[in-house]
């Protein structure tokens, strides 16, 4: 274990209070935080360090509920600092650098949670005042830019004050258990990877399906829309995960270099196939967890005629011999039916069935659920009990969380631990978030030039019908809907 000390910009943000202070007392709860260890969150506020603490401690005993203890908030508390700065006011950091003075032999984490826009501004003044040791590392929030265009100008501010290997750009699914396990499962186990291909397996597909609505993120999210907010980054980076080749070891670049082949194999999406292959929609009024809510036009801070999309589903190809010919349909929205994040891979059926009519025409289906509950479940076919040799699916089901019966790790708790470390392994490579964008942008550039404006779906309900024909089209139908 090692010590360190962290500069958290947008200290006093809805991310830092709702996940990354939990999450750090949360380790230091399990005695992962090394003694000597300093936090320093840092705003535009001007705010006493006991303030700060009595904030902290608010949202702390709020997101770590059954697990506060006021002995042990006392003694994290000890660790957390406050120090105002304004990115547009290069003067105001000298608290940071004098709070940082003396301590060059200490592990020193950069922690940037706030507006993208600020980046350049926060690695200029670091910069600037000589803040980079060699044992420092900086941290990056989502949304990393717009399209390829401005996540350059990022990348390369980030990349004037820190060299590549102490840029860790997160990508929150990544450090969620499950992603861990499909992981461990693909490259633990010899089962799987002779099938792990085109001739086993018929298509993948993958949701990440919210309940919630844009809460009080409208402004921000009107700017952004689904394709950006999520399919960019989580959905794309479980799909490379899923596709990706073995590699030669779990190192950080052994593990980018197979995933950023799948990102440039991908089938560009642009021209008429922007029109067939994808689904816009937002939602309407409509119910959540029995309560009506309102649609995506009256939600604060939307214009009431914005066309942003909250769901997208499409289709994506890679062009590689593994994966040629199977299709993986991805679909995420705001406002469905459930809240529930799910990879679900369906095998081809048998070549040649000897079991006559009467028996469930079933493939085998490998299911990894990320949300609500972490589990695996391999739907094969049995024999029924009774007369007769007629067939019915049957689950294989691991749960993983009954399994192990350990407290699980939030993603931002293995992220936070693992930068400490210095493992890059789950966070995403400069040439990564590149070639992501490079896919992401000509749908974009397609719709705007189609006019495809987003279809209207209900609150609660599965997204547009539009995307049960999208996979509908080739003879499949989204899991659940079968
Ligand atoms: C964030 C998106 O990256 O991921 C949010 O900006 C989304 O819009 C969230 O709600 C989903 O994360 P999780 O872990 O709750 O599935």
């Amino acid at each position: 274990m090692q010590s360190f000390d962290l500069v958290l910009f947008g200290g006093t943000g809805d991310l830092a209070m709702r996940k990354l202070l939990p999450a750090l007392f949360r380790r230091f709860l399990a005695g992962q935080i090394a003694p000597g260890s300093r936090i320093l969150g840092t705003a535009r506020g001007d705010l006493s360090r006991e303030a700060y603490i009595a904030q902290v401690e608010q949202s702390v005993a709020k997101y770590c509920e059954g697990q506060f203890d006021a002995a042990q908030w006392s003694a994290f508390a000890q660790l957390l600092h406050y120090g105002s700065a304004d990115a547009q006011a290069p003067d105001s950091f000298g608290a940071i650098a004098a709070f940082l003075a003396g301590r060059e032999a200490i592990t020193r984490l950069f922690f940037l949670s706030t507006a993208p826009a600020l980046f350049a501004g926060l690695c200029a003044q670091i910069g600037r005042l000589g803040l980079v040791t060699p044992e420092t590392r900086v941290v990056l929030e989502k949304p990393l830019g717009q399209d390829l265009a401005s996540a350059n100008t990022i990348n390369e501010c980030v990349g004037s004050v820190f060299a590549e290997h102490q840029i860790y750009r997160i990508d929150h699914y990544l450090g969620k258990e499950a992603v861990q396990n499909l992981i461990a499962l693909r490259f633990g186990n010899t089962l799987f990877e002779p099938l792990w291909r085109r001739g086993s397996i018929r298509h993948v597909q993958i949701t990440v399906a919210e309940t919630l609505g844009v809460a009080t993120r409208g402004p921000f999210y009107d700017q952004t829309g689904a394709l950006r907010d999520m399919v960019q980054n989580h959905l794309l980076q479980l799909l490379c995960i899923i596709a990706m080749e073995p590699p030669a070891s779990s190192d950080a670049d052994a593990m980018r270099d197979e995933k950023l082949k799948v990102l440039r194999a991908l089938r560009p999406l642009a021209g008429s196939d922007v029109t067939t292959k994808t689904v816009r929609g937002q939602y309407r009024a409509g119910a959540a967890n029995g309560q009506p809510v309102p649609g995506y036009h009256e939600e604060a801070g939307v214009p009431a005629d914005s066309s942003t999309e909250t769901y997208v589903a499409l289709k994506a190809e890679i062009d590689t011999w593994r994966w040629a010919g199977v299709p993986f349909y991805l679909r995420t929205g705001k406002r469905l039916q459930e809240q529930s994040s799910e990879i679900v891979i369906t095998f081809e059926d048998v070549p040649h069935s000897i079991f006559g009519g009467g028996s469930a025409a079933s493939p085998n289906r490998l299911r990894i659920c990320l949300q609500p509950t972490d589990s695996i479940t391999l739907s094969i076919l049995a024999k029924k009990p009774g007369d007769g040799l007629k067939l019915q699916p049957v689950d294989l089901s691991l749960d993983l969380a009954a399994s192990f019966k350990t407290q699980q790790l939030d993603a931002y708790e293995r992220l936070l631990m693992d930068v400490v470390k210095g493992n890059l392994t789950l966070f995403m490579r400069r040439d990564e978030l590149d070639a992501a964008w490079r896919w992401i942008d000509p749908i974009r550039e397609g719709w705007l030039q189609q006019d495809v404006r987003p279809k209207g779906y209900t609150a609660g309900s599965w997204g547009p019908a539009a995307a049960s024909a999208l996979i509908g089209r080739d003879g499949f139908a989204w899991n659940g809907e079968l």
